[in-house]
C-alpha cells in the first residue's frame, strides 16, 4: 500500500458495511477501521485520517455524538466527517450537518456515489489545506515586511533627530532623553502601547524645528535679546511645518507644535490652555523641562535634579498638567536613573529662559 494515499477511517459496527466500503474505495486510499466511537478515538491517538466515514446508529456513543466531539477538539477539528447511515429522515440529515459533517450519505448507497463524494471531499480538503498554507506564508511575509518597515521608520526618525541635534553638540542626545523620560511617564499613566509609540516619536523630533535656528543662539553664553528669543520660539511651528508633510498614524506634528504650550495659557506659540493641549504634548513638556534643566548648557551649568523636580512640582496645575506631574513624580526615581548627573549648582537661569 502506498502510504502517500489519503487515510480513510471507517467507523461502523456492522462488518458487512465495513467490507462493502473497503471494496468500493480500495486502490486509492489507506484505511483504518473502528467498530464503535470509543475505538475510533483510540485510533485517533496514533493516526491522523483525512476523512472519517461514520455510521450513526452504534452502541454506546452514536455517530452524531462522535462527530460533535471531534469538531469540538482542536486536534481532530480538521478531519472531514461523512455520515453513512440508514437514517434517511430529513431531520437526521439536518442534524448530521449541524454537528459538523461535510456530507451525509443514506443507505442503501450506490458504489459510484460513495466513491465520487469521498473523492470530492478529499479534493476540497486538499485545496483548503493548500489555501491555509498559503495564508500562513502570506501572514509571515506581511509580518516580516511590517517589521522591516518599522525598523526603517525608527531609523529614519532617529536620523532626523540626529540631523537636528548634530548642529549643536551641547544638545546632542536631548531629544532621545526627552523621548525616554516621556515614555516612562506615559507608561506610568497606563497609556496604551500605540500612544506610547506616538510619545516616543514626538519626543525624538520635538525640537526638529531648531534646524532653522542659528546655532549661535542655541548655545551662546549670556542673555538673549528679545528678538533672539522670538526667533528661538518659532521652532515648534517650524517643526510642525516639517512634520505635517509626513503621514504619521498619530498627530506627531501637532504634539511637536504644542510642546511649549503651558496649561495656564502662558506658553507659546499659540498660548493654548488646559484641554486645548494634547496629553502627549503635556507629557513631552514635563520631560523636556526635566531634561533641559538637569543637563549642561553653554549658557548655564547643569542644575541639580532637585531644582528641576521643584520647578515641575511648584508649577503643577499652573504650567504643567496635574495628572502628568503626579505621574512624573511617582516615576521620577526611574527617570533620575537615566538622567546625566548635575555638574554644578544652578546659576541664575530658570525655566522660562530654557532654550530647549
Ligand atoms: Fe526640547
Ligand atoms: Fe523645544
Amino acid at each position: 500500500m502506498n502510504n502517500t494515499y489519503p487515510l480513510v477511517l471507517i467507523v461502523d459496527d456492522n462488518p458487512i458495511n465495513i467490507d462493502l466500503l473497503l471494496d468500493i474505495l480500495k486502490g486509492e486510499y489507506q484505511f483504518g477501521v473502528a467498530k464503535n466511537g470509543a475505538r475510533a478515538f483510540e485510533y485517533l491517538e496514533t493516526h491522523q485520517p483525512d476523512i472519517i466515514l461514520l455510521d450513526v446508529m452504534m452502541p454506546e456513543i452514536d455517530g452524531f455524538e462522535v462527530c460533535a466531539k471531534l469538531k469540538s477538539d482542536g486536534r481532530y477539528r480538521d478531519i472531514e466527517v461523512i455520515f453513512i447511515t440508514a437514517l434517511s429522515d430529513a431531520r437526521y440529515i439536518a442534524k448530521g450537518f449541524d454537528v459538523g459533517a461535510v456530507d451525509y450519505i443514506t443507505k442503501p448507497f450506490k458504489a459510484a456515489e460513495v466513491k465520487a463524494r469521498v473523492q470530492t471531499h478529499m479534493s476540497l480538503k486538499k485545496m483548503k489545506e493548500a489555501l491555509n498554507r498559503q495564508n500562513l506564508m502570506l501572514e509571515e511575509q506581511v509580518r516580516n515586511k511590517t517589521a522591516q518597515l518599522h525598523e526603517m521608520f525608527t531609523a529614519t526618525v532617529g536620523g532626523m533627530a540626529l540631523m537636528a541635534e548634530s548642529r549643536d553638540p551641547y544638545t546632542a542626545g536631548h531629544q532621545h532623553r526627552v523621548a525616554e523620560y516621556a515614555c516612562i511617564i506615559g507608561k506610568g499613566m497606563g497609556l496604551p502601547p500605540d500612544q506610547i509609540e506616538a510619545i516616543k516619536i514626538s519626543g525624538l523630533l520635538h525640537d526638529i524645528g531648531k534646524i532653522r535656528t542659528p546655532v549661535s543662539l542655541l548655545n551662546r553664553p549670556g542673555k538673549l535679546l528679545k528678538a533672539e528669543w522670538e526667533l528661538i520660539k518659532t521652532h515648534p511651528e517650524i517643526g510642525f511645518k516639517i512634520l505635517e508633510q509626513i503621514p504619521f498614524p498619530w498627530p506627531i506634528a501637532q504634539i511637536v507644535y504644542q510642546h511649549h504650550e503651558r496649561v495656564d495659557g502662558s506658553g507659546y506659540p499659540r498660548k493654548l490652555k488646559g484641554s486645548g493641549i494634547l496629553l502627549e504634548a503635556k507629557i513631552i513638556a514635563v520631560a523636556d523641562v526635566m531634561e533641559a534643566m538637569s543637563s549642561h548648557r553653554p549658557y548655564r551649568a547643569a542644575l541639580p535634579v532637585e531644582r528641576a523636580l521643584n520647578t515641575i512640582t511648584s508649577n503643577r496645575g499652573i504650567l504643567f498638567d496635574e495628572t502628568v506631574v503626579d505621574c512624573f513624580l511617582s516615576c521620577s526615581e526611574c527617570i533620575q536613573k537615566t538622567t546625566p548627573p548635575a555638574s554644578s549648582a544652578g546659576d541664575k537661569d530658570h525655566l522660562p529662559n530654557n532654550r530647549d
